[in-house]
């Protein structure tokens, strides 16, 4: 089995997600280098733990860089502390309006309370960041690489904890509204209405392309252990919570070897882990990754993942070129 349908036009978005070390970078990694043999592809890591960088042997930061040796290829590490900087630096008159003309803050506590970090605020911004990048269109494919499971699932939260919060502060305008209306008879909306309406925008275009299986994807990545099993388990129902379906999974660390007494030992354990997962994701499209003998690092073992990934697949449903050149 290879994970099928990557390569459709109309989907941008993929994301990767599982338990921390069961090889989520290196499969976003993979893809994004086997997408971008067909596709203008940028590779998004979310993970505060960056590790494209060292994946890839090459500096990766918080600006986009063309991938050495894979020409259509671009990544970024998107830092969600500085995210949120731009975001306030950008905005700061009107957040500043917001809160002078519906609280009895003073400047100086209006400054403090920006500077302040708000629960959730990381992944809002990250997900606003992945966003703003489809939205300007350069790239075709978004392969996206998260942390482990909780971080992924408060990523994918992130549009509703900014519909609160535009709520919040809608209701806050709603007085200042009526006192100007009051006293002046009417009120024409000024740029924090501007903002919170761009903002509430933005909530609407994350969940439209979240919730359509034709635009977004969310591969699961596993490996055959008790722990990662039920993590799995617990993340695809999470996910379904958020309307998301996946229809494939990666299984990582497969032992094919019987070479050694080691092996095989490990070989039976496993077995009875990729049994389950077959019948506890039944319906889903599982891809096994047999655990190589190295890590997954550089372009000559990431090849060697996109052939267990890809196999032909991915050419066979856009029929142009070959992935593995
Ligand atoms: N199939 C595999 N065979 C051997 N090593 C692997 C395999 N998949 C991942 N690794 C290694 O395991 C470690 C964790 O993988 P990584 O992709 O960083 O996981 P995650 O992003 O889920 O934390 C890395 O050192 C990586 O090189
Ligand atoms: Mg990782």
């Amino acid at each position: 089995m290879a994970l099928a349908g990557l390569g459709n036009k109309d989907l941008n978005l993929i994301i990767f997600g599982g338990k921390g070390g069961v090889g989520k970078t290196s499969c976003a990694i993979a893809t994004a280098l086997a997408l971008s043999q067909n596709f203008k592809t940028l590779l998004i890591s979310t993970d505060p733990a960056h590790s494209l960088s060292d994946c890839l042997e090459q500096q990766i930061g918080y600006s986009i860089v063309n991938i050495e040796g894979a020409a259509n290829l671009s990544a970024i590490e998107v830092v969600a502390e500085e995210a949120m900087s731009e975001f306030i630096g950008s905005n700061r008159d009107e957040l500043k309006k917001l809160l002078s003309t519906s609280t009895n803050l003073d400047d100086d506590d209006i400054e403090e309370m920006l500077a302040l970090s708000v629960p959730g605020i990381d992944e809002v911004m990250s997900f606003k960041t992945i966003i703003d990048f489809m939205e300007e269109g350069n790239y075709e494919k978004y392969v996206v690489d998260t942390a482990p499971t909780g971080h992924a699932l408060r990523l994918l939260s992130s549009p509703e904890l900014l519909d609160e919060w535009i709520k919040m502060a809608a209701k806050m305008r709603w007085k200042y509204r009526y006192m100007i209306t009051s006293f002046s008879g009417s009120y024409q909306p000024d740029d924090v209405d501007t903002l919170l309406l761009s903002l509430k925008k933005t909530v609407k275009r994350i969940e439209n392309t979240l919730h359509d299986k034709n635009k977004c994807e969310f591969v699961p990545v596993c490996i055959p252990e008790a722990m990662a099993v039920n993590e799995t388990e617990r993340l695809i129902n999470d996910l379904t919570k958020f309307g998301i379906f996946p229809g494939q999974m990666v299984v990582n660390n497969v032992m094919v070897s019987e070479g050694c007494d080691f092996c095989r030992k490990r070989k039976v354990g496993q077995s009875h882990y990729l049994k389950m997962i077959r019948e506890r994701f039944r319906g889903l499209n599982v891809v096994e990754i047999p655990l190589f003998t190295e890590e997954i690092k550089g372009l000559r073992t990431l090849k060697r993942l996109i052939e267990f990934l890809f196999e032909d697949n991915m050419i066979k449903n856009n029929q142009t070129g070959n992935l593995n050149g």
